[in-house]
């Protein structure tokens, strides 16, 4: 159990360090405008799930942003496996691959005064599954438009998501649902949404929301039990009138809704998300949905 920062040993560009010492150059494009892009992954029982998905939206992001990882992802994944190994990591953790576009100077806007060569910086901490029911508020905050930053860009900008998710803690909630430009629910500051209606899955198009991937996770499950799940716009209306409502996300897993804007989400039962929770529980520790910190480097 890794619980204090000082306990974990953090990748940078290949080296191993202390996670709580300086091993970044104050110059680094990330850490000076969020010029960088980034992963969320968990290790259950000795194995990431879904370990090459994750690399490839990593991977996918950078080259939207034109930021070269300069590593095949091949070589990306035996760095995490051998960085996880080193830290003794083989359950209940969370961790973040940061690939950033490496040191700027003078460090000012224009992409040009980068050295071409990126920080690579792996990250993480202990994680418990989420306890209990979360209340959630509609937040004033927009998610940033997709003209603007498109939400599939998994990118170090999350000020949007953070002033979202402060402004319903100042509300006594546990989160919030963001819309988009139209109006339209979004997401939740670090995961996606779903709305059960009539045993019906709905859920915002990736137009404005991160491709999660436990979101495609459920979508799997839900229609492998025979759930129709339509991806549609949705109003806060919606929501409201949902019989259930929940969250996913690699840290989030299946979170479910208690209160929206201090409604109760339909009459308090909610068999299709607890089910969904137990399917999702038992797959992240397959096997075959996994790769397993045993696993042989490739090069
Ligand atoms: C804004 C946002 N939406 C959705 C998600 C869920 O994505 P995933 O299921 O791939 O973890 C995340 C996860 O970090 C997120 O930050």
């Amino acid at each position: 159990m890794i619980r204090d920062s000082h306990e974990l040993l953090a990748y940078v560009n290949g080296e191993l360090v202390p996670a709580s010492q300086p091993a970044i150059s104050a110059l680094d494009s990330g850490f000076n405008f969020g010029d960088g892009v980034f992963e969320g992954l968990r290790v259950y029982e000795g194995r990431v799930f879904r370990l090459d998905d994750h690399i490839a939206r990593l991977y996918a992001s950078a080259r939207a942003v034109d930021i070269d990882v300069g590593m095949t992802p091949m070589r990306f994944r035996d760095e995490i496996l051998a960085w996880l190994r080193a830290n003794q990591i083989i359950d209940q953790f969370h961790f973040r691959p940061i690939v950033t576009r490496g040191e700027r100077w003078p460090p000012r806007v224009d992409p040009r005064f980068a050295s071409g060569s990126p920080n690579i910086v792996f990250v993480g901490a202990s994680i418990e599954p989420v306890a209990g029911d979360l209340r959630l508020v509609v937040s004033r905050v927009r998610r940033t438009p997709a003209e603007s930053l498109d939400p599939n860009v998994k990118s170090l900008n999350y000020l949007n998501n953070i002033q979202a998710r402060r402004e319903a803690i100042f509300a006594g909630a546990d989160d919030c649902l963001m819309l988009d430009d139209g109006g339209f629910v979004s997401e939740a500051s670090a995961s996606n949404v779903f709305l059960v209606r009539d045993r019906e899955l709905l859920t915002p198009f990736t137009r404005s929301c991160l491709a999660g991937i436990t979101r495609d996770t459920v979508m799997q499950l839900a229609r492998g039990i025979g759930l129709r799940v339509t991806e549609t716009d949705l109003t806060v209306a919606d929501a409201k009138r949902a019989d259930e409502i929940f969250l996913t996300g690699t840290a989030a897993e299946i979170s479910p809704i208690a209160e929206l804007d201090g409604l109760s989400v339909g009459n308090g039962d909610r068999p299709i998300t607890d089910q969904l929770h137990s399917l999702y529980s038992a797959l992240v520790r397959r096997q075959d949905h996994a790769i397993g910190l045993n696993a042989q480097p490739t090069n």
